[in-house]
This record gives C-alpha cells, structure tokens and sequence, in this order.
C-alpha cells in the first residue's frame, strides 16, 4: 500500500483529477457495449466503491453483481413483475423490459442494508454512504476507462423484483450502476445556477 501522505492531497500542479470531476458526466446505459471489466478490474472498482465515507464503519450497502447470461435471466423477473403490474400492455412489452440489463455488460445493484447501530449512527447517515458507493463506483469506472450511469427506473422500487433480487425488508435499492464500454460520447448538460442554492448564513438571520 502507498503512504497516504504521499498521495493526499494531489499536488496543486496535478490538474488530471481536478478536470475529471469538473466534466464529470454520465454515459447513457443505452449507449454502453462490450468490453466490461475484467474480473481484476471489477474487483478493483467494488474496492473503490466501497471506500466511501461511512460512519462508525457499518458498511450499510451490498453489491449484487449481473453479468453474463445472469442479465437475461434476471430480465425475465422484471419482464413479469412488469407486466403483472400493467396487465393491459401489449405482450412486446415483456420483451423490452426483459432486455434491459443487456444494454450494458456489467450492471452493479447497489444496496442501502442499514445495521442496527448500538452506538447510534442514523440510518438517514448509512443510506447516504450508499448513495456515495453508488457516485464512487461510476467514478471509479469512469477513470478505469469504462462508461457509467447510474438508474434506478421504475424496477429499482418494485416489490416482485427487489423480492427476485433476495432483499430483506430494511433494504433498498440504491442504484443500478450500468458499466460498459461507451458507444458515444456523453453531450454537455446544463448545470444548476449555484446562486439560489448558496448562502452564507449570518447572525442576523
Ligand atoms: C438515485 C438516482 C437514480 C437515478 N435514476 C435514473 C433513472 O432511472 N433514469 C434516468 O434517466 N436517470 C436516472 N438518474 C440520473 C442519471 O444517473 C444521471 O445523473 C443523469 O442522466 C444526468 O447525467 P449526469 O450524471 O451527467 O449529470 C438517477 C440518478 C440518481 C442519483
């Protein structure tokens, strides 16, 4: 392992990282094809992933990995959890939404798994330490080389396919973390005006 203190903080000169995160911008799942990660470098990006602020180290998430022909098996799950939700859609729907997971060769369920904490640590706290393994996994991917988008849709809140999925009650999901190789290139997005979003609070107030 390097010495910390040999890599934090980057030095000012080193601006490769400071642009990164500065164009930071999602890949379009629909966009994303062969090759994923390799089993090293998928290990390598759960590891990252998981090097996330957590208080009092719960490690209040899960990773459930789809790969391979697990995609299209897992799609048959959320093809009927669909349709048994939406009984009057044509038949050709259950194809689409059975083909989802296949949009990219790696999809990463991220799971808030809140512990119970004897010393306290709110569960609002772990659910926001997911949200953060989900944001370092697509970074993580992103600077291995790969495309990276985070989803939810509308299966990432169906009970029928977090139930195929095997979560217990107290879980969720966080995200679906689709990871491929980009077939284009993400466009500029408009950014929020940070002038509403930011103040600084005074005594007066
Ligand atoms: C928790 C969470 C769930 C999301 N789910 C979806 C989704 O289901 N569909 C979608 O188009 N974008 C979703 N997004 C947004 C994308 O991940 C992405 O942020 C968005 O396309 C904007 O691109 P950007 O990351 O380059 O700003 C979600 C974001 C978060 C944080």
């Amino acid at each position: 392992m390097p010495e910390l203190n040999d890599i934090l903080p980057l030095p000012a000169e080193n601006k490769a990282v400071f642009k990164f995160l500065e164009n930071r911008r999602s890949n379009l799942a629909k966009a994303m094809g062969e090759p994923g990660p390799s089993e090293a470098q998928l290990q390598d990006l759960l590891t990252i992933a998981a090097r996330v602020p957590d208080h009092r180290k719960l490690a209040p998430w899960r990773f459930i990995l789809f790969q391979g022909s697990a995609r299209a098996d897992f799609g048959q799950h959320i093809a009927s959890a669909f349709m048994k939700a939406n009984p009057d859609m044509p038949a050709d729907r259950a194809i689409f939404e059975g083909q989802r997971f296949l949009r990219a060769p790696l999809v990463v369920g991220v799971i808030s798994s809140p512990k119970e904490c004897p010393r306290g640590t709110p569960e609002w706290e772990q659910v926001l330490s997911s949200g953060a393994v989900c944001y370092n996994l697509c970074l993580a991917a992103q600077a291995a080389g790969f495309g990276a988008q985070w989803l939810t849709e509308w299966y990432g809140y169906n009970n029928d396919v977090t139930q195929a999925m095997g979560l217990k009650p107290a879980e969720k999901i966080a995200g679906f973390i689709y990871i491929g190789t980009p077939s284009e290139a993400p466009k500029e997005r408009v950014r929020p005006d940070l002038k509403p979003l930011v103040s600084a609070w005074t005594s007066s107030q």
